[in-house]
């Protein structure tokens, strides 16, 4: 666990699932450069935080903790990910701040009516920022004080269109510690334009059963406008099998191996379970286009949380390598450990992911055997028996 200092006070952060030999922490310079600028410590007049605050992908819950604890507010927080509402209610509980003072919604649900104070922590994902610009634009007024924040590496010219194509005139501030600010001022007459997701797309030939068919894909989740090369290949190499049985499709983003797997076995019954509300959107949205008459159930949560020991018989993965911009194996190790307890005594666990990630030695290390299924000079498929 770390302190962040600011000019209200330090807090003690930590991410979800706390790991004590995770040594990433829960915010960065562009958190701590959007918390000086509000305070006024650089040389614009402290910002009003006293009206409808609506801080978006805040990634830890670093931004809405300090704010809360300063007496902000009513703050909302608007964010896709499981495990960054998870993290934001810990912090907030580990600082003594009220989690009921901070309004959690997910990027899936209908923003604040109205908003007087707009931040928001730029992500990766462009995409994702464009749909959430449409979808909180007639919650911003003339007098919004609109701020972005992100790493100098994250901000770009098409960064600063987005702004000024859906909010109105933007500029940004000088960079400090690599990260830089995006000041927006709110132009009401802007005309309003509907955001251009969920994109549809139809599936390519060499998809087995799933051929042509169309997948749903909400902004910002895995490979949202092309197939993944990697599940491209899981999708060729997919088990066959028969008969009624309990498949996860685990991480399961917009559903295409899970809906596969409906697809091959009409008797299975498949989980769809990811960490993202809107990968778990799209999944249902995929599923129910290509199996109508199909049983299935969606899961927002951590890993296979949500099931019993011993429940599954089949568990589909393609494990997640990045958290944010780090790099990291820390997720794939606890999906290959939750598997594990999840899968029923010689259920199995099939994962495809790059040779170079060295998954056969963590699934040998966990289920005690591993074969590889299939293999071209980039993935591999791989199967692990609980035994
Ligand atoms: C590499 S993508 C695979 C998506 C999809 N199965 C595919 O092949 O296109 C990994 C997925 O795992 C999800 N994920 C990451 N951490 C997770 C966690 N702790 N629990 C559940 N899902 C998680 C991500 O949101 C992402 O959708």
């Amino acid at each position: 666990m770390n302190r962040l200092t600011t000019s209200w006070g330090a807090y003690r952060l930590a991410r979800f699932p706390e790991d004590p030999r995770d040594t990433l922490r829960a915010w960065d310079a562009a958190d701590e450069y959007l918390l000086r600028h509000l305070h006024g410590d650089d040389d614009a007049p402290p910002t009003d935080l006293s009206g409808t605050v609506a801080v978006v992908g805040d990634r830890w819950g670093a931004l809405v903790t300090s704010l809360a604890a300063h007496g902000a507010g009513p703050v909302t927080q608007i964010s896709d990910s499981f495990l960054g509402q998870q993290a934001t209610r810990v912090n907030l509980d580990r600082n003594g701040v009220d989690p009921g003072s901070v309004r959690l919604l997910t990027a899936r649900q209908d923003p604040p009516e109205r908003i007087d104070v707009l931040l928001v922590r730029v992500p990766k994902s462009l995409a994702l920022l464009e749909d959430q610009l449409h979808r909180l634009a007639p919650a911003v007024h003339a007098g919004t004080v609109v701020v972005g924040t992100g790493m100098v590496t994250e901000i770009h010219t098409s960064t600063l269109k987005l702004f000024e194509r859906i909010l109105g005139p933007t500029r940004t501030s000088l960079a400090v510690k690599k990260a830089r600010l995006i000041l927006c001022t709110p132009d009401p007459g802007l005309p309003r334009a509907p955001s251009p997701w969920p994109l549809r797309y139809a599936l390519p030939p060499d998809t087995g059963v799933l051929a042509g068919r169309t997948v749903t894909n909400h902004a910002g989740i895995f490979c949202a406008e092309r197939l993944d090369i990697g599940t491209r290949f899981f999708l060729r190499h997919l088990p066959r099998r028969r008969g009624h049985e309990r498949v996860v499709d685990l991480g399961c983003g917009n559903g295409v191996v899970g809906t596969a797997a409906a697809l091959a076995n009409p008797e299975a019954v498949v989980t769809f379970t990811d960490e993202s509300y809107s990968a778990v959107a799209s999944a249902e949205a995929t599923f129910g286009d290509n199996v109508p008459s199909g049983t299935a159930e969606f899961l927002v949560g951590d890993g296979l949380s949500g099931l019993a020991d011993g429940s599954v018989d089949l568990v589909l993965n393609n494990p997640p390598f990045h958290s944010h911009r780090a790099t990291t194996d820390t997720a794939a190790r606890r999906m290959f450990a939750d598997a594990r307890r999840a899968l029923r005594s010689g259920g199995e666990l099939w994962v495809v992911g790059n040779r170079h990630l060295g998954y056969h030695v963590r699934l040998k290390r966990f289920f005690g055997n591993c074969e590889v299924v299939a293999s071209d000079p980039k993935f591999v498929v791989l199967r692990a028996v609980r035994r």
